[in-house]
């Protein structure tokens, strides 16, 4: 089987975070943006919050105007987001649950519970020639619910694997959480489904999940703005990029299956 290439998208709302501690507009995420793209990036992802706690609706359409790689627009299937997406129509819409309180996206989308809900908002994005892409955890039943909701990709929700990563890389839970990961690529695949994932990746946890073959596009943040403190975005970028392709072409996902 040829190798796919796998996608980076880099998520710069915390560029954002750090830029409203303080009001004005430095650091600017489109700069970040540019220098992501610089760095190799493949495309970038925004999340433009209800509470507006990071990214702002002007950035949004900053980078919609001026950033040349396609715009991953996170967004809670809420009317006001909607609106804003049929707006700026961006490449794709992730569409993510939300709760006001919560200090990141805990937790996937529930696509099954909420099927009713949610399908005005997958039709309409997708009418709007907008790719459709729903935030769910690593099970069966919601990849099976994304399917018969006709979205066209799937991002799994890392952030359990990562937390158990962190806690004991070899541990049991670790490796009990990539092989959900695992399992549910292979079953995106199975049911006609692009599969992305992220959520709390590092150099290191990004590993084993980069090698997964289905997997197509991982969305990294957190860490790499975090990075940048010590080395600077691009150097951060870069070093990701590198370590995705090596893991890649390893194929420790397979191995690990
Ligand atoms: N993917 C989705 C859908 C997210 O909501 C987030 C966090 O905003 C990420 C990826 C990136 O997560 P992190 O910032 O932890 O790398």
């Amino acid at each position: 089987m040829t190798q796919r290439y796998l996608r980076l998208g880099v998520n710069i709302d915390h560029v954002a975070t750090i830029r409203n501690a303080r009001g004005g507009g430095h650091p600017d995420p489109v700069r970040a943006a540019r220098q992501a793209a610089a760095a190799g990036a493949d495309g970038i992802t925004a999340h433009l919050r209800e509470d507006r706690r990071h990214i702002s609706d002007d950035d949004i359409r900053r980078l919609i105007e001026s950033i040349e790689l396609p715009l991953n627009f996170e967004m809670a299937a809420t009317g006001e987001m909607l609106k804003i997406a049929l707006q700026h129509r961006p490449h794709a819409a992730c569409i993510v649950p939300e709760k006001r309180q919560e200090v990141t996206t805990e937790g996937g989308l529930d696509a099954a519970g909420g099927a009713s809900a949610l399908r005005p908002y997958c039709d309409q994005l997708a009418d709007a020639g907008i790719r459709v892409s729903l935030f769910i955890d690593p099970d069966r039943i919601q990849l099976e619910a994304a399917r018969a909701l006709g979205a066209p990709v799937v991002e799994l929700h890392t952030g359990a694997y990562c937390g158990a990563f962190i806690e004991d890389m070899n541990g049991a839970r670790a490796k009990a959480e990539l092989a959900r990961i695992v399992a549910a690529a292979a079953l995106a695949e199975e049911l006609g489904l692009e599969c992305h994932a992220g959520h709390g990746l590092t150099f290191d946890s990004v590993k084993p999940v980069a090698a997964i073959p289905s997997i197509l596009e991982l969305n990294i943040g957190h860490f790499l703005v975090g990075e940048a403190i010590y080395v600077g975005l691009e150097a951060a970028i870069k070093r990701m990029r590198n370590i995705m392709d090596q893991a890649r072409s390893d194929g420790l996902g397979a191995r690990i299956a």
